[in-house]
Order: structure tokens, then sequence, then C-alpha cells
């Protein structure tokens, strides 16, 4: 028997190569043009520096002989994984393959998954997934299921010591929605993406609901509605360059530190015009964006979940470089009020940012929580648990700026010196107080202005009170002689401020003795 000649075994694992790029096949990947998407390989490349992908496992297969199954192999199995760098940084990665049986999760496509969720967690860096598949294999039966546990289990275990970051770019339906869940952040591709739990048809036969894939679980629909979604893109391309701007704000892991910009943005920069942004009315809205945009270093913003309880602003910046995360109210929405979804959105955040060494700057104008029994009844006091929770645990850097309103709870929650602030700035607009002037009257006044005898004379009096209240209370001077602000500030004057205040925080030691425990038990 004739040996294999080296030339011919060379050639042999260059063909195999080959083959296994293929993945389902060239009409199978001209479908995925034609419907928009790139294929699971075009999207790797376009994600990592050119030539720096190493590719795992590229000749596995399935081992199914269930429905003919043995007939309907390639080489890889539906999904691409490695390892690679984005701007020099390693990522692991794994990029699902929607022309061999729709993407479908086998055993061992699991397996080569959690081969790159492990090796991703012992290398201390972040684990991306670009998924687009039907779900579980459904010939495969409890072998898939098996395979999305052990994907799930991993995905717990990396929380908190490596970013998991995961697209979506086509179908994602069933129990397959829990792994992003999982995971830091989910970005979704409008029209090719959707994410639920029971898709259109069984919608209709379970309750008769008509709805569309788009309606249920479409980009914007978890972008805005449901806040599953962090981001909603335009199509693969900018999903993918969405997820490298993400990633250079963040570590690696919870070990490291995030990476430092060149800054060419002066610290001691003092806009004028930052004066002017928060009205001298107190019932006037203003775009906290306009702050955040004036404060830190320029062009630098990247909001997260920016359609999601707009009643709440929260995203990465730079301050003289270095990565910042920022919560603040936003009054041109419910005055800013917390609610519901705004407090699971900021308590998320926090969270998020105090996992990965991100220091938080918290921008306040914040009448309360949102009154009513449609909150209540939601569960806002457990919601807006969390925000206090999630702040109270953060051992990162913590720099708090009352902008204007702060009463009652929403005071005490939005990083105030009780929750741990290592410092609290308030603007000369800021009135911080049990609770807004009109409310406060009415309680504490109400004897005096039941002996009131007419309509009018009941508006005198409130208005005379309630100016007593303002001048009393609606200021940052009590709280300044409490010492539970650090400074009044002009607002021009932050961006300096806060730059020094940061650089003398960064090598933050949390001094306070927490007791052993498990874990803690957050509101949910
Ligand atoms: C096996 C699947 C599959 C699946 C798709 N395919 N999903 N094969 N298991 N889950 C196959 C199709 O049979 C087809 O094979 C190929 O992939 C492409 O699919 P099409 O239907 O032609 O594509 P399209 O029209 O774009 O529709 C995509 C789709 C649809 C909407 C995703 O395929 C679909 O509804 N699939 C089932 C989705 C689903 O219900 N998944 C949940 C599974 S249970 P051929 O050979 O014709 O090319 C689950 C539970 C997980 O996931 C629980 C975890 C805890």
């Amino acid at each position: 028997m004739g040996f294999q000649s080296l030339p011919d075994k060379f050639k042999e694992v260059q063909d195999l190569r080959e083959k296994a790029k293929m993945g389902g096949g060239s009409e199978a990947i001209e479908k995925q043009h034609k419907g928009g998407k790139l294929t699971a390989r075009e999207r790797i490349e376009k994600l990592l520096d050119s030539g720096s992908f190493v590719e795992v496992d590229q000749f596995v297969v399935h081992r199914c002989y269930d429905f003919e199954m043995d007939k309907k192999k390639v080489l890889g199995d539906a999904v691409v994984t490695g390892y690679g760098t984005i701007g020099g940084r390693t990522v692991f990665i794994y990029s699902q393959d929607f022309t061999f049986i729709g993407g479908s999760l086998s055993e061992m496509q699991a397996k080569k998954i959690t081969k790159i969720q492990d090796m991703a967690l012992k290398a201390g860096a972040p684990c991306i997934g670009l998924n687009d598949s039907g779900g579980a294999r459904i010939q495969e039966g409890i072998n898939s299921l098996a395979g999305y546990g052990e994907i799930f289990y991993r995905n717990v275990m990396a929380s908190g010591v490596i970013p998991q970051i995961i697209a979506i770019m086509g179908p994602c339906a069933g129990g397959a929605v829990y792994s992003p869940a999982l995971a830091d952040f989910i970005f979704m591709v409008r029209k090719t993406s959707y994410m639920f739990i029971t898709g259109p048809k069984v919608v209709k036969a379970a309750i008769g609901e008509d709805v569309t894939f788009e309606t249920l679980g479409g980009a914007d629909s978890h972008a805005k509605m449901s806040g599953v979604a962090h981001l909603a893109t335009d199509n693969d391309e900018d999903c993918l360059k969405q997820i490298k701007i993400l990633l250079s704000y963040l570590p690696s892991n919870n070990m490291d530190d995030p990476p430092i910009m060149e800054c060419a943005d002066p610290p001691d920069r003092a806009d004028e015009e930052l004066n002017e942004v928060v009205p001298a009315d107190p019932k006037k809205p203003y775009d906290v964006h306009e702050i955040i945009s004036h404060i830190f270093d320029r062009g630098s913003f990247f909001e997260v979940q920016a359609q999601f309880a707009p009643n709440a602003v929260v995203g990465f910046a730079r301050l003289n470089g270095r990565s910042i995360g920022i919560i603040a109210n936003q009054p041109m929405v419910y005055a800013g009020c917390l609610d519901i979804d705004s407090s699971d959105k900021i308590g998320r955040f926090v969270r998020t940012c105090d996992a990965f060494n991100i220091p938080i700057i918290t921008f306040v104008d914040v009448p309360g929580y949102l009154p009513g029994t449609k909150q209540e009844h939601g569960g806002v006091i457990r919601h807006g648990a969390k925000v206090i929770y999630a702040y109270s645990e953060a051992t990162v850097p913590k720099l708090t700026v009352i902008m204007r309103k702060s009463y009652g709870g929403g005071y005490i929650a939005m990083c105030s010196r009780h929750l741990g602030a290592d410092a609290v700035y308030a603007w000369p607009t800021a009135e911080i107080a049990v609770m807004g002037p009109d409310g406060a009257v009415e309680i504490i006044h109400r004897n005096e202005l039941m002996k009131a005898k007419t309509p009018e004379e009941t508006k005198e009096i409130t208005n005379k009170l309630v100016s007593d209240y303002k001048n009393k209370f609606a200021n940052p001077y009590i709280a300044a002689n409490m010492g539970y602000i650090d400074a009044v500030v002009l607002p021009k004057e932050s961006r300096a401020l806060l730059i020094k205040t940061l650089e003398a925080m960064i090598t933050k030691r949390d001094l306070q003795s927490r007791p052993p425990k498990r874990h803690g038990n957050i509101p949910a």
C-alpha cells in the first residue's frame, strides 16, 4: 500500500479548508446576501483587525444520525469560532452560519461555542457572539437543549469577569434568547434580526393575536419598548462598527483598567454656554445631552439604550481620555422622574460599570419617583430599589453633580453621599429638599390653608408659603452647610473639577469592610 505523498497531504488540508469556508454552499450564501445579511465569515473579517483571525474547530461535524442527518454534514457545523484582535486587543468570537441548517444549534456547535467561552474566560478577554440561527437543531432533540444549557452556564460564570457582547444578526427564537440576555450588551440589526420566546405563529395559535416578526421582536421593538436591546443598528456593517466602538471603552476583564485614550480636548476647557443650559425657571425642561457634550471630551459620548426609558440617559464617554460611565436624569421626559424602566436601566448600567472598573459620574435633576397606580402596581418599589442597591454596592469612583431638582427618594437614590459617592457637587440652580415646594406646602401648611375663605385667598397664602419654602429649601446651601455636598460650582467649572477629582480618586480602594456573604440579593 503506497503512502499519500506530502504534496497530496498538504493539498488535502487546503481543499478541506476551502470546503469548510463554503458553509452551506454557494446558493445559500447568495440567499444570505440577498436577504441583506453578510455571512458568518464576512462578519468576522469586518469585525476583527485584518489578518488577525485564528480559527478553531474548523473541521468539527455533527454526529446525529436521526432524520437522515448523516447525509447532511458540513465542516464547521454552522458556526465559525476562534479568536483575533480588535484595535490590537484580543477577543474571542463565535459567528453562527445560517447557510447550513439555518445556523441551528447542534450538540457539536454548542461544544464549539463553549470551547470559545472557556478560552475567553481563561485568557481574560471579551467574548463576542454573532447570532444568526433558527434555534435548537430540532433533529438533535435533547442534545441541542443540553448545548444551550452549557452555554448559559458559561455566560453566568463569565458574567462580571469578561465583557460579553452578543449581536443578533438574524433570527433568535425560543430559549436561544437567553444567552444574549445573560450577556452584558445586546446589539440588534434593523429588519433582519428578531428575538422572541414564541414567534408570531405560536402567538396567533395561543392567544389569537396577529403580530409581525418586526413588531413582536424586531430591533426597534427591543430597543424602545422592552429594553432587551442596548442598540438598534441599521445593517450588519453598522452593527459591527458599533461593537468596536463599545469595546474601546471597556477593559478586557474585571482585573484590568479600561484603555486610556490620547485627549486633544483641554482639561480646563470652561464653556460659557454651559452656564446657560439649565434655565432659571425650574419648570422649564432642557436636554441633558447638551450638558454631557459640553463636559466630556468632545464627541466621546456613546449612548446605551437611548430609545428605552428616555427619562434617564446612560452611556460611556471619556474625561481627559479616561473611560467613564454616565448616568443622568433627562428633564425633557417625565421631567426626569425615575420610574420602573429607568430604574432598571440605571441599576443595570451602574452594575456594568462597577463590574468593569469604569468610574461613574451621575447628573441629577430628579423631582422623585413617577406617581400613579400604573407605576405602583407595576412594582416601582422593587424596581426603584435597584438604583439604590446598585449605587450602594458599587466600589468604583463615584462622582455626582446635582444640576437642579434633587428631591426626596430621588436625591438619595441618584448616587448621594449617603450611598457612597466620593464627591458630590451642586450647581447654583440646585434644589435639594425632601419634596418640591408645591407638594410640601400642601402637607405642612394644611391647617393654615384651610383657614382661607375664598379661592383667591387660598392662592395668595399658597404663593407666599411656596415662596418662603423655596427661599429656605430650594437651593444647594443647606446641603452644603451639612457637608452632604462638597462644593457649589458654576456649570462651566465642572469639566476641570471633575477631571481633578477623578485623578484624585482613580486609585480608590474600598476601605469599608463588607460583611462576608455568598452574594447580595438585588431586588428584581
Ligand atoms: C433545524 C432548522 C431550524 C431548527 C431552521 N432550520 N431552523 N433546522 N432546526 N431549529 C432549517 C430549515 O429547515 C431550512 O432547512 C434552513 O434551516 C433555513 O431555514 P428557512 O426556514 O428556509 O429560512 P427562513 O425562511 O429564513 O426562516 C428562518 C426561521 C425558520 C424563521 C428561523 O427556519 C424557523 O421558524 N425555524 C424554527 C425556529 C424555531 O421555532 N426555533 C425554536 C427551536 S426550539 P433547509 O434544509 O430547507 O435549507 C428552541 C428551544 C431552545 O430553540 C431552548 C433553549 C433553552
